[in-house]
């Protein structure tokens, strides 16, 4: 029997999670026809409330236009329950059950027969969300289990970070969560993996013979990837003080960035294939070393407008948590041994920016001494853009050698193309049972194991981060550490093109 309804149950729906990424996610797909033909989406939360004010709470960051937007929630039904008792799961499976025996029945809103990928989904599917904090994902995993969960249907766990606070944690969890669901039913979301320039990585090197071909420790000096937001921990105080930039965005999203720079090609584009490429590269990163690290944390802006990280009232007055990081990884392999990866997180900073920059060995050449060296850079927001830095005649009667820059910034040359949210992306992927851009069990414990060291010795207060004023570009001392890796100092040529793009 050819059955093709999809539940989406979204577990948390009442939370910042939900209403701020899920339900705008979902609302994306639905407005552009995305979704199965037969889609249910079931709201599920602790909060008592009537049909009327979760559509209000699912709405309310839903910012492109409303069109469609009554048509969504009548796909979407809510569910108040705990996340411990039983009878509560088993409520919410009758309203599963309930809603695809109306999905058998139902007109159907959309045409697509197939996602945009060309999959055609088949299948009773349900899709288990949690948008939930980290303490209740065990519990909630063995309820959906006991009570909700038929074999006789598709059945994916979507979980998202915090996925534990080290190595011994996150095994803990996987091992757990293991207990309930395969490894094939799980989908680990990194949000960065569904980031189009972090998706085209694998495009740019392998697609390209003339990336891949200077792509290690003969052409390649140095790779940096840099985090930069303008703003603290404004509101997630009390989630931040226990996790650090470190767990926060290093852990997972930089270095799952870092691990498709440097991974090996793989053998082809199956998910388990780029998943095998992607961990046996992080198998070959030792731990970060306390003396490959600066910390910083922020205090309030220079000009006393901005509150310090110690003055949010959620956060301990003696917290040692970093707000900044500055760290070298070293990878182990015949391609990258030698070549330095920097990586720079940081909040609260100057500016909004995350960015891949390849910096290609200096060459000296007999025609052209002391010439400033390549770089490719890939933007990874806010605007998508790669560029190529190039050194070129300046133009005109004059014989000087001057730096310019081979740009594509996609707003101007993918005009007719909409980059998606990364979050409908994934969603897109977890109903197409596409785990390519979903981070694997070993992923997961090999990041951890490079990272678990370094956290031990912060949590144990054995190295302070510096003060950096709020809106700052970190503490002193991040420009030399670059430079002491060898990463060049930013140029006033650098501003230029940052400041044009
Ligand atoms: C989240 C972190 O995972 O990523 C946040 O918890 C951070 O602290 C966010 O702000 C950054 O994501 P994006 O998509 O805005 O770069």
């Amino acid at each position: 029997e050819k059955q093709d309804l999809t539940t989406i149950v979204v577990f948390g729906a009442s939370g910042d999670l939900a209403k701020k990424k899920t339900f705008p996610a979902l609302f994306q797909l639905f407005k552009n026809n995305l979704l199965p033909k037969h889609t249910r989406v079931v709201g599920y939360a602790r909060t008592v409330m009537e049909h009327q004010d979760f559509v209000k709470k699912a709405s309310s960051f839903i910012k492109d236009s409303q069109e469609k937007i009554d048509e969504f929630f009548k796909i979407c039904s809510y569910v108040n329950g705990s996340y411990s008792q039983s009878e509560d799961f088993v409520r919410l499976r009758l309203k599963i059950e309930q809603g695809e025996a109306d999905m058998k029945t139902e007109k159907v809103f959309y045409t697509s027969e197939k996602d945009i990928c060309g999959r055609i989904i088949k299948n009773k599917l349900r899709v288990y969300y949690m948008a939930l904090p980290p303490s209740v994902f065990i519990s909630v995993s063995e309820k959906i289990k006991e009570n909700v969960y038929d074999a006789n249907v598709i059945n994916h766990l979507v979980i998202e970070k915090p996925f534990g606070l080290d190595r011994e944690s996150c095994k803990y969890l996987i091992d757990n969560i293991g207990k309930n669901f395969t490894e094939s039913e799980v989908f680990r979301t990194d949000h960065y993996l569904g980031k189009e320039m972090v998706k085209n990585i694998i495009v740019l090197r392998f697609a390209n013979k003339f990336y891949e071909s200077v792509w290690n420790k003969d052409h390649i000096d140095n790779i940096q990837i840099t985090f930069k937001e303008p703003f603290g921990t404004e509101g997630r105080g009390g989630y931040f003080d226990q996790y650090g930039i470190i767990r926060d965005v290093v852990q997972n999203h930089l270095a799952q960035v870092l691990s498709i720079l440097a991974m090996e090609c793989p053998k082809s584009l199956d998910a388990e294939d780029i998943r095998d490429s992607k961990a046996e590269v992080l198998r070959h990163i030792p731990p970060v070393t306390l003396d490959e690290t600066l910390l910083g944390q922020y205090v309030k802006s220079t000009d006393g407008t901005k509150p310090g990280y110690l003055d949010d009232e959620t956060v301990s007055k003696d917290s040692n948590t970093p707000t900044y990081a500055s760290m070298v990884m070293h990878v182990d392999t015949d391609r990258w041994r030698g070549v330095p990866f920097i990586i720079k997180a940081a909040k609260a900073v100057e500016t909004a920016k995350v960015v891949v920059r390849i910096q290609f060995k200096d060459v000296s050449t007999n025609l052209f001494p002391n010439i400033s060296r390549n770089e490719l850079v890939i933007q990874i927001s806010p605007k998508e853009s790669i560029y190529l830095k190039t050194v070129v005649k300046e133009p005109g009667l004059s014989n000087k050698i001057i730096m310019s820059s081979l740009e594509l910034e996609y707003r101007d040359v993918f005009t007719k193309n909409i980059i998606p949210d990364p979050y409908a992306a994934l969603l897109l992927d977890v109903i197409g049972n596409d785990h390519s851009n979903f981070v694997r069990e070993d992923e997961l414990d090999e990041a951890w194991r490079i990272f678990t060291p370094l956290l031990n010795s912060i949590d144990q207060g054995k190295i302070k981060p510096l003060p950096y004023p709020y809106g700052s570009r970190g503490p002193e001392g991040g420009d030399k550490f670059n430079a002491k890796f060898g990463g060049y100092v930013p140029t006033n040529l650098d501003y230029y093109w940052s400041e044009n793009n």
